[in-house]
């Protein structure tokens, strides 16, 4: 397993690198992500290149038998390239062109970025990438943002162009009767900004299919700048594996529509609080899930504390350890951090690291840091490899998260993350293992489907879902659910369209209120759920009533409903249910197909489950308790983390924040 992160060695003297290449070998580290921000230093000019620095550091490692991942550095363009050609710099949503500064700074596209970032990585492939030890290419840096310049526009013109062949197309997808906003030349389209469609912000476009598309676009033109480079790297390195740094929930890129062009799947933990292990899992799902299940690298996490936050709150002690355990439970063959050193200037220099400015390693930082290199290095490669036995899978689509935030009615209150958190959460605390995946992706291996306000439905979607149902599994889906198509224009049949057979029921109307306002549903007999948010209005075609609104005029009728369909079930929420709620719902679904975890009532226990690719079963548990919590293992085993030997049936400890990783015996 790779263990080890970022290092910036060009911001500090040759006599640091001899320090930190000690305490490297003191916390184990064997692997370095170099070279990130190094384009005004690998190319000062236009025409020069320059690999002096670049040599020595990667030479260094190498005498010291580090692995590299290397990085090409075109996550910020050099000073020149804004100053000689200011096109490389993006236009922003109001409309301002941009100078330079900053990172992740670059249109996408621009012709002049587009070459010299391909160049750049055609130049450290031919240099590098025949080394033994760069063992990954670590492409750009975390792409994101949006650019709205001309270049962009044109390019959007050519992408609208290749989507929709004919204007005709075009004007009937957008809707554009709509609002006297006929289309009748290309060239009259614009980029949806503050400029043009929007107002009050991103979210809020008269034309959600333009705005939309745009998304679309962007996503695509800077998975061009990817391949752009990708293709560089190859014509001189064949095999080293190429990956980019994703961020998890991130809303602008389309990871989905990404991940076949990554060779595996890398991204940054950094959540924003520290409360919320589930969300963590969910992200690690999310990302597994990206390229069927394949295991990925933990690129970035910090060993103690962000710098970006109004208030960067310091990981508790054995919090660094048992959310590096938790990465690994869920899929992660690299644990690496930003970053090796701090920085002793700009914006990141309070941000933590591995090794502070005082190069001590008589920090608990680094202790910790180095305790678990140890525990890493001493388990080898039994985990490396290993898939995730799900059996109930969760749905996540960018485009319905995209449509869903950006409609015009019915609630700005309801986040696509947040509906989705809700459901996953449940899973994950009633012990499910969980595959997060595309709407694209095979049902056939789940007995479970879960898809939270799965706003927009695709074409087949409706089918597939069905077919899980009809082979007796069961399908669960929410408010806002099937309400338009891949252009976001609504079905023209009863909410939740195509959704409807399976579901069993019609929605006609649907009440949107303020969080003040809840409205309790009677779950089953006794269990109450406070409702909020949304309550849309359920007639049943066929389902049978499961849970009950209590209060205003739609007092008694369903809130939640369950339809039996061939040997199957499909459940319908129609309420925005509290957690309470959602975890009742879950329940009944996971105890369907005997699916619930056996600590599904020890609350912060988490336990998840790898299978190596010989078929060894892991059993990880993580305590994500401030307290030690003691449970009947429900594996025999030995804990590979202790050494210790646990029987089913037989009391397990975990110390606060502890981990246990039981292999089990066959
Ligand atoms: C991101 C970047 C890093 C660094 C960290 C700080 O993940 O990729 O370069 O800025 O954030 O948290
Ligand atoms: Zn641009």
């Amino acid at each position: 397993m790779w263990f080890g992160g970022d290092y910036n060695p060009e911001q500090w003297s040759k006599d640091v690198w001899d320090q930190d290449y000690r305490l490297f070998d003191e916390a184990r580290i064997d692997t370095l992500t170099v070279g990130v921000f190094s384009w005004a230093l690998t190319q000062p000019a236009p025409d020069v290149y320059d690999f002096t620095t670049l040599d020595g550091i990667v030479e260094r490692a190498l005498a010291e038998g580090r692995n590299i991942c290397l990085a090409t550095g075109t996550g910020a363009h050099p000073a020149w390239m804004a100053r000689i050609f200011p096109e490389v710099t993006r236009v922003d949503f109001e409309g301002r062109r941009h100078r330079f500064g900053q990172r992740h700074n670059s249109c996408p596209s621009s012709p002049v970025f587009r070459k010299h970032s391909a160049e750049m990585a055609r130049r450290l492939a031919r240099r590098y990438g025949s080394l033994p030890n760069v063992v990954a290419w670590h492409v750009g840096n975390e792409y994101g943002g949006a650019c709205y310049c001309d270049l962009c526009a044109a390019a959007f013109r050519v992408w609208l162009r290749n989507r929709y062949s004919t204007l005709d197309s075009l004007n009937e997808a957008w809707y554009t009767r709509f609002w006297s906003h006929t289309f009748t030349d290309w060239d009259e389209i614009e980029p949806p900004s503050a400029l043009t469609e929007h107002w009050r912000g991103p979210d809020h476009t008269a034309f959600q299919g333009i705005t939309l598309d745009y998304l679309r676009f962007m996503s695509h033109a800077m998975l061009q700048n990817f391949a752009d480079e990708k293709a560089a790297i190859r014509e001189s390195d064949p095999d080293t594996p190429i990956t980019t740094n994703f961020m998890g929930m991130y809303r602008p890129i389309d990871y989905h529509r990404w991940a076949s062009h990554l060779d595996f799947v890398s991204w940054d933990n950094y959540p924003p609080d520290d409360k919320s292990p589930e969300r963590m899992a969910l992200a690690h799902d999310l990302m597994r899930g990206l390229k069927g299940g394949q295991p990925f690298w933990l690129m970035e996490q910090t060993p103690s504390y962000t710098a970006s936050r109004d208030v960067n709150p310091l990981k508790r002690p054995g919090i660094m350890g048992l959310w590096s355990w938790q990465a690994v439970a869920h899929g992660a063959d690299a644990v690496l951090f930003f970053q090796m050193r701090a920085s002793r200037g700009a914006c990141e220099k309070y941000h933590g690291a591995v090794i502070g400015h005082a190069g001590r390693s008589d920090t608990r930082v680094f202790r910790e840091v180095a305790a678990l290199g140890r525990q890493l290095d001493e388990l080898g490669a039994v985990t490396v490899g290993a898939r995730t036995p799900a059996r109930a899978a969760l749905l996540f689509d960018w485009d319905s998260w995209w449509a869903l935030e950006l409609s015009d009615g019915p609630s700005r209150l309801v986040r696509y993350q947040a509906v989705v958190l809700a459901y996953y959460r449940a899973l994950w605390s009633l012990g499910a293992q969980v595959d997060v995946v595309p709407v694209t992706a095979s049902l056939d291996a789940y007995d479970i489907v879960v898809a939270p306000a799965l706003h927009m439905l695709k074409a087949g979607v409706a089918q597939r879902l069905e077919d899980v149902a009809r082979r007796g599994g069961s399908v669960v889906t929410t408010f806002l659910s099937g309400r338009v198509d891949e252009n976001d224009n609504a079905f023209l049949m009863d909410v939740p369209g195509p959704l409807g057979p399976l579901m069993g029921v019609r929605v006609d109307e649907w009440d949107a209120r303020g969080p003040e306002v809840v409205n309790p549903v009677l779950l089953g007999d006794s269990v109450v759920s406070e409702a909020s948010l949304l309550f849309e209005l359920v007639i049943p075609q066929g389902a049978s009533v499961v849970g009950v609104y209590q209060d205003d005029f739609y007092a008694g009728t369903p809130a939640v409903t369950r339809n039996a369909f061939h040997a199957g079930e499909g459940w319908y929420v129609a309420a925005g249910l509290d957690q309470t709620g959602v975890d009742w719902v879950v329940r009944q679904v996971l105890d369907r197909h005997g699916l619930t975890g056996p600590y599904a009532d020890v609350p912060g226990l988490e336990a998840a489950v790898r299978v190596a690719p010989d078929g060894t079963r892991l059993v990880f548990l993580l305590n994500h308790n401030a307290s030690p919590v003691e449970v009947a293992s429900c594996s025999t085993g030995l804990d590979l983390l202790s050494g210790e030997r646990v029987r089913s049936g037989r009391p397990i400890r975990l110390n606060a924040h502890g981990v246990a990783l039981v292999r089990v015996d066959r």
